[in-house]
């Protein structure tokens, strides 16, 4: 071997985090249920490292087109208010995130789920099963045709009924941009009485909230709702340091 070799570095790229009064607390005491998973010591953040960074794979050709459309299952036509559910996956820096797997779950169009713990005396029905999923595409853009969940009760206090909402779980370019979080809609009476709800900071609280979309209502078809969310963390250039604990 001649001459000389430069030593090559892997160089990671790192994401934000989000400031401490700007997440949605793990123990809130009207969300009762949340006293009994919440930790009683303060959680640490653990340092960004290979496993953290680097993107999941996720097998994007096991995605089917007909994941993204709940209203058919079993043979047949969910029953229920239809809706279209789109919008983008963005990262902090409001740039699109291209290839997020995006997969949702909700009660059917009477509040139920099918759940093996959910028996409330509402219906199952036989062509919903609540669950959906998509990959965004070059812009970030996911969309969803789904009927409109029904509020259900829930037992954390008298008469404590979930507003309507649909569940979300997002993959973006790393473990460390994994969001779970919940899309609730415009003006929903039970807002006002709903912890779950309520533990979003006031600030943020309208970010959980669709819009109603009349320009990508169908007519004659289907309602629409907007709803753009914003993965934690930026995803910066690649660059090379080793003056924090945060790449590893
Ligand atoms: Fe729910």
């Amino acid at each position: 071997m001649t001459g000389t070799t430069s030593e090559s570095r892997l160089i990671l790229p790192r994401y934000l985090r989000e400031p401490a009064e700007k997440r949605t607390p793990v123990g809130f005491p009207d969300y009762r249920s949340t006293a009994l998973r919440a930790p009683l010591r303060t959680p640490v953040d653990l340092p960004h490292r290979l496993t953290e960074v680097t993107g999941p794979v996720l097998g994007e050709d096991r995605v089917l087109p007909q994941d993204a459309d709940l209203t058919l299952r079993n043979g047949g036509e969910a029953i229920g208010q239809r809706i279209l559910v789109y919008g983008r996956v963005l990262d902090s820096d409001g740039r699109p995130v291209p290839d997020a797997l995006v997969e949702v779950w909700q009660a059917n169009a009477a509040g139920r789920y099918r759940h093996v713990a959910d028996n409330w005396p509402a219906p199952l029905d036989p062509h919903f099963d609540g669950l959906g999923r998509v990959v965004t595409d070059s812009l970030g853009r996911y969309e969803f045709m789904t009927v409109k969940p029904g509020a259900y009760p829930w037992g954390n206090h008298h008469n404590a009924w979930r507003p309507a909402h649909i569940h979300f779980s997002l993959f973006g370019r790393a473990f460390t941009q994994r969001l779970v979080t919940q899309m609730y809609f415009p003006d929903d009476p039970l807002f006002g009485q709903d912890p779950i709800f309520n533990a979003i900071p006031p600030v943020a609280r309208h970010r959980a909230v669709s819009r109603y979309s009349l320009e990508r209502t169908q007519d004659n078809w289907a309602l629409a709702f907007e709803w753009d969310i914003v993965l934690r963390g930026t995803d910066q250039t690649p660059f090379e340091t080793d003056d924090d604990g945060d790449v590893a």
